[in-house]
């Protein structure tokens, strides 16, 4: 990761804009080797604008390396929320080279009416030669003109390999639009989903990714169809849900009842979640923002503003509550090495480990066995500001987030979020975590990341994260942490 400009708050391992305003990731893909990483960026303020698509790349989904712009608005438009792919076989006929494969990005172009409510969207292509450092926009445009919507945004484009056909999700007010195409240039409706199933609230869905998952450990194939949710999310604000079901090329159906909500993250910080394209290695990665449209345009940042989260690996498994997906940092992301160990220790009331060790960045990998009755805290960033209490109930734990007060002055952002979020885990043995660290987040993944919960936290009390015993006691069966404060 470059260094460009000192902040007390810019992250160590997490990817942020070199400066102005970011927020969804776009355009994921795999070429040569390499992961691009776009997402909506106004690089002249630390403010949404007129977007464009920044874009970086990182041969280890870990360092990062930033490049120019690769879309920049112009007379049809902003370049809102998309995706990209491999045209491994030329379909687009877009392309001449066959040592160089294509790669298409599929995005919003965007106009903006005076009033500032209504706009102009539809689906748009730009085509890069060059495995996807340079980019044209076709001059065909828009490949999927607007149908009479107010939001109609955020194509993901896939390849369905049973239908032989390529298939694109985008948001349609309060549901997902399927649409098909054998050329990536034209494109037929086939369905709707979702206008009665999972969490709406009173705006539009934003942001579907669509995949294919193999649950572990059978050859069972299930889909999964990801969607933002506005303002309705678990912890309040923007948040990303998940339905499993099956998808035959034309339409989704939800193998759950219509009322079940699934949220990839139970924090205030995880939205537009999308998952990477052609990476021919069977891993679903994924990556979201890692902020809340309530407060971002105010968290405490200066020259830039917002963060990604840490790339996480979706695994789909079944579990006492159903099929669940599992997230998990990439193998070897971060090329981890438990440089502080601990194992069979006992935390007895009152006793704290790691206290005052001043680091701010880092990854935890830890058990804990939490005798009936005991509750302990967690403070990842060793400040008041954002503390996580756990409490081993009669059938369960219960974990409480307590986000509060940061940065004297900045009302604007604090005033609009939830400062208690409750969640419930069921029974188990232990409870296992890994944990992000990184000077403003933290990034908790319970249960093999069954339960995830991200959350910022603008505080200038940094003292290093630190775990506590408050009633009962703790065993610590094994823990590690990688301090990641130099990375
Ligand atoms: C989601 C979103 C998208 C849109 C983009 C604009 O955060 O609202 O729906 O394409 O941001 O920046």
């Amino acid at each position: 990761m470059q260094k460009l400009v000192a902040d007390p708050f810019r992250p160590n391992i997490h990817f942020t804009p070199p400066f102005g305003w970011m927020n969804d990731p776009n355009g994921l893909v795999y070429v040569n080797n390499e992961y691009h990483l776009f997402y909506q960026y106004f690089p002249y303020a630390n403010k949404w604008g007129p977007m464009h698509w920044g874009h970086a790349v990182s041969v280890d989904l870990c360092h990062w390396q930033h490049l120019p712009p690769a879309l920049v608005p112009d007379a049809n438009g902003m370049c809102f929320s998309g995706s990209a792919i491999v045209d491994w076989h030329n379909t687009s006929g877009l392309f001449d080279n066959i040592e160089q494969p294509g790669v298409l990005a599929f995005y919003t172009a965007c106009i903006a009416h005076d009033n500032g409510r209504d706009s102009d969207q539809m689906q748009s292509l730009a085509y890069s030669k060059d495995g996807g450092f340079s980019w044209e926009k076709f001059s065909d445009n828009p490949i999927l003109p607007n149908p009479g919507l107010n939001d109609f945004r955020d194509p993901k484009v896939i390849w369905h390999s049973p239908s032989q056909h390529w298939v694109m999700v985008v948001t349609e007010g309060q549901e997902i639009g399927f649409y098909r195409s054998q050329d990536l240039k034209h494109w037929d409706k086939t369905s709707n989903f979702g206008l009665n199933d999972g969490k709406h609230d009173e705006l539009p869905w934003e942001c579907p990714d669509l995949f294919p998952i193999q649950l572990e450990d059978s050859d069972m194939c299930y889909w999964v169809l990801i969607v933002g949710v506005q303002r309705g999310s678990y912890a309040g604000g923007s948040g990303t849900q998940y339905f499993i079901g099956q998808f035959d090329g034309e339409g989704f159906t939800n193998l759950n009842d219509a009322k079940t909500v699934l949220w990839l993250d139970y924090g205030h910080d995880y939205y537009a979640a999308q998952t990477w394209s052609d990476t021919g290695n069977g891993h679903r990665t994924s990556i979201a923002w890692m902020s809340n449209w309530l407060y971002a345009n105010d968290v405490p940042t200066k020259a830039w503003r917002s963060a990604m989260t840490i790339p996480r690996e979706l695994k789909l498994a079944q579990t006492p509550s159903g099929l669940r997906l599992l997230s998990s940092l990439p193998q070897n992301w971060g090329n981890q090495q438990g440089s502080i160990i601990m194992q069979d220790h006992t935390l007895r009331i009152g006793e704290s480990l790691f206290a005052n060790q001043h680091h701010q960045t880092g990854i935890l990998e830890g058990e804990f066995v939490l005798s009936h009755g005991t509750t302990m805290i967690f403070s990842p960033l060793g400040n008041a500001s954002l503390v996580y209490t756990l409490q081993r109930l009669e059938g369960g734990y219960l974990i409480t987030t307590k986000r509060t007060i940061g940065i004297e002055g900045e009302k604007n952002y604090q005033d609009h979020f939830a400062h208690e979020v409750s969640l419930s885990i069921p029974e188990a043995d232990s409870i296992q975590l890994t944990a992000v660290i990184d000077r403003c987040s933290s990034e908790l993944l319970f249960q093999q990341g069954e339960f995830c919960i991200t959350d910022l936290s603008f505080a200038s009390d940094k003292n290093g994260f630190y775990v506590r015993c408050l009633k009962g006691h703790v065993n610590v069966r094994h823990m590690s942490f990688v301090p990641k404060d130099h990375f």
